[in-house]
């Protein structure tokens, strides 16, 4: 998507800076650029297609679309912290280079950079944009929250584990979009609709997120396979595994989730094993698959979107749909 490489350039060129601000302390600051490199930056980008799309120049929403990229980069700091995910975007987390108190630190400073870039919006804009990024930055936690709890838990519905999903992850992806069409300045309405693509997106993209943890390349995906297996996350596939699973498998699995062991490749592979006896890798492409149709189908609600853009967003959805990282 010539668009999306675009909108990655203009994103990567500018995210490094510091909004009204002279860092006295440099130090501080390192780990945060390394965690602001690479990445895909669909985030910024959504809000910058927003933004174009319902008519507004997207540097106008540059500042939005920063504040956006870093509070992500701030959120993922600290989830490798949470999560002791060795590595991402195919090096070191910040907490594995440097070390945890550096991780909360640097993550600290990076939430509130990403507060100051929306200073540089539009003057009557910055109320209502803080208003947001707010409100998604507490709807995060809480699904972060939800997250951590769930790790010690081994009856997690899947309706339990979809608020979850939404809340640590959809309703950012939701935000993303709907704060560019608020810096264009359309109707509650319109902001509703697009938020209700983006969330929807969110869902199916975070779903994938759990496949692609145990079925990705890892030098693509650049995350360590099985990461949610070693640290017995709640994820689509394990529920879904409970629920099919025969009484004796499923107390298998529930042994596995709740016994402490040294051996992670060998709880990976059994975990693995019982996956692959019960289709859970063909039902979560299904479910990935539907959730993103019902995405596409949201975006057709979107009316006031011209036929240009409803295509443009519906090809963003596609290649999302097809990532491998
Ligand atoms: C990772 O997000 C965290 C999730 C919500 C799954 P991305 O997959 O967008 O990570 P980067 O920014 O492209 O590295
Ligand atoms: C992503 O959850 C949610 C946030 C980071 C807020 P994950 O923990 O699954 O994300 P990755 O897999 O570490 O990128
Ligand atoms: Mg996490
Ligand atoms: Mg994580
Ligand atoms: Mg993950």
């Amino acid at each position: 998507m010539e668009i999306l490489k675009k909108y990655q350039q203009l994103v990567i060129d500018r995210l490094q800076t510091f909004p009204r601000y002279k860092p006295l302390v440099a130090s501080l600051y390192e780990p945060a650029y390394y965690a602001l490199e690479g990445g895909k930056k669909i985030r910024p980008v959504m809000v910058l297609m927003a933004a174009e799309a319902f008519g507004t120049d997207p540097l106008k929403a540059l500042p939005a679309a920063l504040a956006i990229e870093t509070f992500h980069n701030f959120t993922l700091v600290h989830d490798d912290v949470m999560d002791r995910s060795p590595i991402r975007r195919g090096r070191q987390t910040v907490y594995k280079k440097w070390d945890t108190n550096q991780a909360v630190l640097t993550g600290d400073a990076m939430l509130l950079l990403a507060l100051r870039h929306l200073y540089l919006l539009d003057k009557e804009l910055i109320p209502g944009a803080l208003d947001l990024l707010t409100w998604v930055g507490l709807r995060v936690s809480e699904g972060q929250q939800l997250d951590m709890e769930f790790e010690t838990r081994t009856d997690i519905t899947e309706k339990e584990y979809l608020t979850m999903i939404e809340l640590k992850t959809a309703v950012l992806l939701g935000t993303a979009l709907k704060m560019g069409a608020f810096v264009a300045r359309v109707s509650e309405e319109d902001q509703k609709l697009i938020y209700n693509f983006g969330r929807l997106l969110g869902l199916a993209f975070q779903i994938q997120d759990d496949y692609l943890d145990l079925y990705a390349d890892q030098d693509v995906f650049g995350k360590k396979i099985g990461n949610d297996i070693a640290t017995n996350k709640k994820t689509y596939l394990l529920i879904k595994a409970l629920e099919l699973a025969d009484a004796s498998t499923r107390d298998t699995l529930i042994s596995l989730y709740t016994t402490e062991t040294t051996d992670i490749e060998r709880k990976i592979h059994l975990v693995s094993d019982i996956y692959n006896s019960l289709g859970i890798k063909e039902l979560t492409e299904q479910k990935i698959t539907e959730i993103y149709s019902q995405a596409k189908q949201a975006l057709m609600d979107i009316t006031d979107l011209d036929g240009h853009w409803r295509k443009v967003f519906s090809d963003f959805a596609d290649y999302l749909m097809k990532r491998q990282k």
